[in-house]
């Protein structure tokens, strides 16, 4: 059964889904079979992967309302993963939902047939701890957590934790964090050195090792619909993304 991990931060900006798209890709290359699931109405995973937003059939929409099979949904983009597309049309079934019966568990209903189909699935959230972020919350063993190491970058998280501790007592007492990843890292910024510090210490080992750099070519791909590492893979930021998959399976085969 697939492993379901949610990429959350209700911060805008953090590199989210640039953490989805380019992890997704990179699992890829270590042949696991991986599903993107865009959840986030501006659909910038669904885009950066390659796929028109304006021309999708069927979306995370229709699978969370129950009008659609999420087998159906998925598309097979260039980088070799499969994607539940989305758009702005997602933006409307927070306020449909909420009439739902079962509404924080709809993308764990539907995930449960293509589990078996994958070896990870990958939820890219919204900027916000909002209903759909809940879902993916529920769905989820685990939250990956991408952050930049700003001032207040600890106190943003303080709100996420707790709502993560909620989801654990009422909907999914499984769920765990994943890790906590350091995204448009520049070495040469003092605080970041020092904000990446306080969450060594505060997180210890849930604090990835491998570290995501500031770099041009994660910013350009997604204009060309691919992953960083179909667009310049020797990038730092290819690199960095094949590290973090690398670590990530390691991690995998010592639990
Ligand atoms: N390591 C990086 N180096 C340079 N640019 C980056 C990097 N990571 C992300 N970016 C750029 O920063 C912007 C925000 O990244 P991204 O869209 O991944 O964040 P997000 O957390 O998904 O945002 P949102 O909260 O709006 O969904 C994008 O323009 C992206 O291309
Ligand atoms: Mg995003």
């Amino acid at each position: 059964m697939g492993k379901v991990i949610a990429i959350a931060n209700q911060k805008g900006g953090v590199g989210k889904t640039t953490t989805s798209i380019n992890l997704a890709a990179s699992l890829v290359k270590t042949r696991r079979r991986v599903l993107l699931v865009d959840l986030d109405p501006q659909g910038n995973a669904t885009m950066g992967s390659g796929i028109d937003k304006n021309a999708i059939e069927l979306s995370t929409y229709e699978v969370l309302i129950g009008i659609g099979e999420i087998q159906k949904a998925c598309v097979t983009v260039e980088g070799g993963y499969d994607v539940v597309p989305t758009n702005s049309n997602l933006a409307g079934a927070e306020v449909e939902l909420v009439n739902l019966d079962r509404r924080e568990v709809r993308l764990r209903l539907a995930l449960e047939s293509v589990r078996d189909d994958y070896d990870f699935i990958l939820i890219d959230c919204p900027p916000s701890l909002s209903l759909l972020t809940v879902n993916a919350f529920a769905a989820a063993q685990t939250v990956m957590i991408p952050m930049q190491c700003e001032y207040f970058a600890l106190e943003g998280l303080t709100d996420l934790i707790q709502t993560i501790r909620l989801v654990r007592q009422n909907l999914n007492p499984e769920l765990e964090i994943e890790g906590l990843l350091r995204t448009m890292y520049d070495p040469r910024n003092n605080l970041a050195n020092e904000v990446s510090a306080q969450l060594r210490e505060h997180f210890g080992d849930k604090l990835y090792r491998t570290i995501i750099p500031r770099n041009v070519r994660l910013a350009e791909a997604p204009s060309f619909g691919k992953p960083v590492i179909s667009y310049d893979m020797q990038s730092k930021g290819a690199q960095a993304y094949l590290a973090l998959a690398g670590e990530i399976l390691r991690r995998e085969e010592a639990a």
